[in-house]
């Protein structure tokens, strides 16, 4: 049975629904042995900040129960590095390109977006195609702040809207008592759409040395440690907002796939498995189409949003 995959997320329209998340895929270059790109709905590089950053001191990672910290601090060779020599190979891979972008203040998120969006105007080929804003990065300071408040994170939605044209997607933090008024607020400013969860804020201790694991003290935590908070935010910010939403969180398995569907995703980001199995995205595609005809499901699309909840008492 032939299975449609495709779907759209406010302006940005995917061959299918699971894309790469930003960090945990380089600049794609280094995935290219192990997976097609064309398969896959879409990648989203390492974020992009207006300048380079060296990042956090190291040890930068470390592996926990069903997950891993990291403290990376956004290193990163800057936007002006970044136009020249990643978007040229990220533009040409055959599957969609989201840029990732963080910044301090809104007016550099605002004149990131600008030149993404000039360069696009310039390029003598399609390039980028969408920008995600990440506004939750919890490893360096100035940037966890714009998720967790719906004033900053729709003030700085806005001003990616108005500088310009690419499709926006807010990724947005679960560093917060409740994520839905702040995805309400980015839904409102404009965004395409909302990627959620980014990395929980968590902590690795070396009892002997009496001393953090991170060379930065605090970490995120990612990996399927946190899959179960991550499907609880999508489902409540499904039944919040109009907007399409991504999921993102332990994502690793056809199955993990579908269950973020059926909460509310319309995509998926895959993460931390693809450190421990670099091809499992490429993977993923092929099972979803075999898993969605086995169900007799011939378009992605109907089984998004299905999940009923159970009737309280
Ligand atoms: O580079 C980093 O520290 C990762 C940031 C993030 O989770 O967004």
């Amino acid at each position: 049975m032939s299975v449609e995959l495709g779907v759209e997320l406010g302006r940005l329209r995917l061959r299918n629904p699971v894309l790469v998340a930003s960090g945990t895929f380089g600049y794609a270059r280094e995935m290219a042995a192990f997976v097609d790109f064309t398969k896959l709905g879409g990648i989203v590089p390492k974020t992009v900040t207006p300048l380079p950053r060296t990042g956090n001191p190291p040890p930068r990672t470390v592996e926990t129960s069903g997950g891993m910290l990291n403290s990376i601090g956004l290193d990163n060779d800057g936007i002006d590095y970044f136009l020249e020599n990643h978007v040229p190979y990220l533009s040409g891979l055959g599957t969609a390109f989201v840029a990732n972008i963080a910044a301090r203040t809104t007016e550099e998120f605002a004149t990131m977006a600008g030149r993404l969006g000039e360069h696009i105007r310039k390029a003598d080929r399609p390039g980028i195609d969408a920008v995600e804003l990440n506004l939750s990065c919890p490893n360096v300071s100035g940037g966890v702040d714009f998720g967790t408040n719906a004033e900053r994170a729709a003030e700085v939605v806005r001003a990616v809207r108005e500088s310009c044209d690419l499709p926006v997607i807010a990724k947005l933090t679960p560093n917060v008592t409740d994520v839905r008024p702040i995805a309400e607020a980015a839904a409102k400013a404009g965004a395409d759409a909302v990627s959620l969860i980014n990395t929980l804020q968590g902590m690795a201790v070396d009892w002997r040395a009496r001393k953090p694991i991170l060379g930065a003290n605090l970490g995120g935590l990612s990996g399927p440690a946190i899959k179960p908070v991550a499907l609880r935010i999508v489902w409540q910010v499904a039944q919040a907002v109009d907007v399409p939403i991504i999921g993102i969180g332990g994502i690793a398995t056809v199955d993990d796939v579908l269950q973020f569907l059926v909460a509310g995703a319309s995509a998926v980001q895959v993460g931390t498995a693809n450190f421990y199995n670099p091809s499992v995205s490429s993977t993923l595609v092929d099972g979803l189409a075999a898993a969605l005809g086995e169900e007799g499901v011939s378009r992605v699309t109907d089984v998004i949003g299905t999940l009923t909840a159970n009737e309280l008492g």
